[in-house]
């Protein structure tokens, strides 16, 4: 059996298209493999908070020397970390904004990406601690992106995502990218693109 975890972040609901591909994956995922267990998070309806300074203070220092009140400010991250962890596979909706990731993706990434828990810091520096996992990411973008585009340079989110799950060692990422969403006659060959990469996906995960 394999715990996957489902991770939406548009704020749209019926209309995202984010939403709609990654549900598709997880739906053809399920009926291909009943026996997994899937849990879900909703970024994009139901935000975590952004890292403060008693966070801050609470991750950089020994555990044993923690208050009650740096116990409690890493409380949601030690949850959401919990949650990360127990997952052996993800799949991540994620709209493309200002050519980069939303802020509520974003600031999950923040609660996640934390020293002792998923990234190591030793002699040797940085080390990643996720390891032996895979994701699938699928993103929606009003414009085109694509490799041969002359926008691909703007394409800040896939790079960034797999430099940031790569950090923690998470480095089996798929990524599954509908461009030119709002390019009315681009959109239906975009949207069939993609749901058909999904296909493959799910055959081949
Ligand atoms: C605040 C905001 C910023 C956006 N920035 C970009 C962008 O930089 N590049 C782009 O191609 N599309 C951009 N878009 C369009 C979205 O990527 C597109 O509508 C996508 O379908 C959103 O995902 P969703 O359908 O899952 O909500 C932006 C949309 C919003 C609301």
């Amino acid at each position: 059996m394999v715990n996957i975890l489902h991770i939406d972040s548009s704020p749209r609901g019926e209309r995202s298209h984010s939403r709609e591909l990654s549900k598709e994956f997880v739906s053809g995922w399920r009926a291909a493999h009943p026996e997994d267990a899937i849990v879900y998070r909703d970024l994009g309806h139901y935000p975590v908070p952004h890292v403060d300074e008693t966070w801050i203070a609470a991750a950089f220092s020994p555990p044993e020397t923690h208050t009650p009140e740096l116990t409690e400010a890493l409380r949601i991250s030690d949850q959401l970390i919990d949650e990360f962890l127990a997952a052996d596979r993800y799949v991540f909706g994620v709209p493309m904004y200002n050519f980069n990731i939303p802020s509520t993706f974003k600031a999950y990434i923040d609660q996640i990406v934390r020293a002792n828990r998923t990234f190591a810091v030793d002699a040797q520096g940085f080390r990643g601690l996720v390891e032996g996992k895979k994701a699938v990411i699928i993103t929606a973008r009003g414009g085109d992106f694509s490799p041969t585009s002359p926008a691909a340079p703007y394409d800040f989110q896939e790079p960034y995502l797999r430099t940031i799950f790569g950090f923690i060692g998470l480095t089996d990422i798929q990524f599954i990218n509908a461009n030119s969403l709002n390019a009315g006659d681009a959109r239906t060959q975009s949207l069939l693109e993609a749901r058909a990469a999904i296909q493959d996906a799910i055959a081949q995960w």
